[in-house]
């Protein structure tokens, strides 16, 4: 008979786990059990700490709809979502660095002409973005499919809006990349922002004196066919917050040098009628498999079977 008292109970749980089918789940769930265990006997959690944390897991639920996933964001503010990007990108071998792909992707990105101003309606100061995408050698990758999205001058996304239901997406957009595997694009110069704040993990970053603010970024996915999809951003240079992202998604890398510039036209020949920033970036995919992600932790729960 075995004894369900401190000593016991946790062997108990893991090996009430031995038969399940899949392996993998097996010790998912069995190394899941040893973690939780030794969280509760190292902090000698107590009934209202335990009741305080099934409480914050609920309302986090709640919170959560199609548009807002507020377990994704628990998982950002925690360094969970970074860590598991780590762990699965431990070899870059020079391909360009990734980072969260955060809740405001939304799928289904328009294809838009090169020079297109993505921003048009915003208020802003104008920027110029020119990238290229290549392989790891420096050959370039043409008809690569590039998902663009980045917050508006008060730090929100469109999708946060109501208006994105009826009137469609801004600063959101899908580029393909020409023969030289170069795309370029117009919109305005993104700022840092809060990640939102009116929910349980706003409420856990305040009550901690944390600040809620991720630097100026532009999200960027690159799913060319036959290589890893790129999940990243490039964040401006210069940005307080560079050094304390609230989602720890900053690498060196990915900072890019915005210049200031007062020519009269942009490099596609377009007038400018205000100074404007250039930002220019390279991104280096590596070969691979793998389907761009689903948005919004939308997709279908399974723990997929290990390779033989
Ligand atoms: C974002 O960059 O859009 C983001 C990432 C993580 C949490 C919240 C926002
Ligand atoms: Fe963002």
């Amino acid at each position: 008979m075995p004894q369900f008292n401190e000593a016991e109970l946790t062997a108990a749980v893991i090996r009430s786990f031995d038969n399940t089918p899949n392996p993998r789940a097996k010790f998912l769930l069995q190394e899941l059990v040893k973690s939780l265990h030794d969280y509760v006997s190292k902090t000698n959690l107590t009934f209202d700490e335990w009741d305080y944390a099934i409480n914050f897991l609920t309302r986090t639920g709640h919170t959560c709809t199609d548009i807002r996933q507020e377990f994704i964001l628990l998982s950002d503010v925690l360094g969970v979502s970074m860590l598991v990007d780590a762990v699965n990108h431990r070899d870059r071998d020079g391909a360009t660095e990734t980072t969260v792909l955060g809740p405001f992707y939304v799928g289904e990105h328009k294809v838009t002409a090169h020079g297109t101003d993505i921003s048009e309606a915003l208020d802003g100061e104008r920027m110029y973005v020119q990238t290229r995408v290549t392989d790891l050698e420096g050959k370039p990758i043409a008809n690569a499919p590039v998902d663009v999205w980045h917050a508006d001058g008060d730090g929100y996304y469109d999708s946060q809006k109501p208006e994105f239901l009826t009137e469609g997406p801004v600063s959101r957009a899908r580029f393909i990349t020409d023969a030289d595997g170069s795309f370029h694009f117009k919109t305005i110069l993104p700022c840092s922002y809060p990640v939102p704040t009116d929910g349980p993990v706003g409420e856990m970053i305040k009550q901690t004196n944390r600040h809620p603010m991720r630097p100026a970024h532009i999200h960027f996915l690159v799913a060319a066919k036959g290589y890893e999809p790129l999940i990243t951003h490039v964040f401006m240079e210069g940005d307080k917050y560079l050094d304390s992202d609230v989602v720890f998604g900053v690498k060196d890398e990915l900072i890019a040098k915005i210049e200031k510039r007062s020519d009269a036209t942009m490099p596609d020949g377009s007038k400018a009628s205000a100074p404007w920033h250039l930002m220019t970036y390279e991104f280096h995919v590596k070969p691979g498999e793998g389907a761009p992600p689903a948005p919004l932790g939308t997709k279908p729960a399974k723990v997929s079977e290990p390779a033989e």
